[in-house]
């Protein structure tokens, strides 16, 4: 018997040592991705949650002949960021057609974060309902008790009605209210950028709220969570704080790069200094990335070249920005996460991971890279 133990734990010794020298798998962009079924990761326009030892992708379930949302939000996980088990579909589309998530709506960009408080799990995605196109640019909400789910839905709508931006004093709300719509019926003129600079369409929503379109997460270091979105028809981002339990809108938020046209906000926190990288408004098609810095979440927020670099860094290797993560357990180890669409055949849409570098006063810098593995994380010090 005690033969049989120590042979035993000898095979088990063994085991964990040819785990722990295993080859990291390669991480290469651009590729297909496949799960533990063997399929092509569906999980678009996604971001990662990290919980109690396991990473949890969610992202857009895209078929192969369509973005509409025919399935719902898919989660994977996965403990060492290669190797992703499906979990099935975290949040489903309803049969209801008059459910705002019906089979057919548009469901983009969904976030998840875990909310100690309550001890809840918050998905927030961007909605577009049924056959109305992008109209609707609405933000909508989920919870579940388990991250990987199934997830409830709760509602949808625009954000913050009623309610004036945070960075908007007095004289510039005076300013905001004058803007009479009629002066500014042509688009695109110099003129109308001023005037959307101070508000025309922040005026334009203000009672029944802020449009919100490609969105991420942000849950800062003293649990305050933020939901950052195109707004304003995509041409300024907004941040706006969610209340305690996350599951609504406390009615702080910022307008911020205001005409600037940004998308996929994506952001990350270093040495108390946040970076945010989007990218411009082209659609599927990519183009360069945009990145931001900001010692407050609120702003002000300085613009920075495309942290981009390498074979078609102008065009952001082909991809859009949707999450930065954070690798666990190693310092200044983020990854920057992108999308490849392929609106002909959105389901084969691809990923773009690569590790974030610093510079030495610490702007980041994104270079492609064929092929890397996690200890790059490691053999960077
Ligand atoms: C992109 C956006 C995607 C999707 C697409 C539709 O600009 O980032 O999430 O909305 O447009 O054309």
């Amino acid at each position: 018997m005690r033969k049989f133990f120590s042979l035993l734990v000898a095979l088990v010794l063994t085991a964990m040592c040819v785990d722990a020298k295993a080859p990291l798998k390669p991480i290469k962009s651009g590729e297909k991705w496949l799960d533990n079924t063997g399929v092509h990761v569906n999980a678009h326009g996604g971001g990662v949650l990290f919980h109690k030892g396991t990473y949890y992708w969610f992202g857009e379930n895209k078929s192969d002949h369509t973005s509409a949302a025919l399935v719902g939000v898919m989660c994977y996980s996965s403990k060492n960021l290669t190797d992703w088990t499906q979990e099935g579909v975290a949040l489903k589309v309803e049969n209801d057609p008059k459910s705002d998530i019906v089979r057919g709506c548009t469901i983009e960009r969904p976030k998840v974060i875990y909310n100690k408080k309550t001890k809840k799990f918050v998905m927030w995605f961007h909605l577009e309902l049924k056959g109305r196109g992008y109209a609707a640019a609405r933000a909508a909400v989920a919870v579940a008790d388990k991250p990987e789910g199934p997830y409830k839905f709760l509602g949808s709508g625009r954000v913050n009605p009623g309610v004036v931006p945070m960075n908007m004093d007095a004289a510039a709300k005076a300013e905001m209210e004058a803007l009479n719509p009629d002066d500014y019926k042509d688009w695109w003129t110099p003129k109308w950028y001023k005037a959307i600079e101070k508000g025309l369409f922040v005026k334009r929503d203000l009672q029944g709220g802020q449009m919100s379109r490609d969105m991420t997460l942000y849950v800062d270091d003293n649990g305050k969570a933020y939901h950052i979105y195109s707004s304003e028809d995509n041409l300024t981002l907004h941040i706006a704080e969610l209340s305690d339990d996350y599951l609504s809108h406390n009615g702080r938020y910022v307008r911020f790069a205001p005409a600037g046209h940004n998308e996929a906000p994506a952001i990350f926190k270093r040495n108390g200094k946040y970076w945010m990288i989007c990218s411009g408004c082209t659609g599927w098609d990519p183009n360069e990335a945009r990145m931001f810095s900001a010692d407050n979440i609120y702003g002000p927020w300085t613009k920075h070249p495309s942290p981009c670099v390498g074979p078609n860094a102008k065009l952001t290797f082909g991809g859009q920005s949707t999450y930065i993560l954070p690798v666990q357990g190693k310092k200044d180890a983020f990854i920057f996460m992108a999308d490849i669409w392929r609106p002909r055949h959105p389901s084969d849409a691809r990923y773009i991971w690569l590790p974030i570098d610093f510079k030495a006063d610490g702007t980041p810098v994104v270079e492609w890279r064929d092929s890397w593995t996690l200890d790059y994380f490691d053999k960077k010090k």
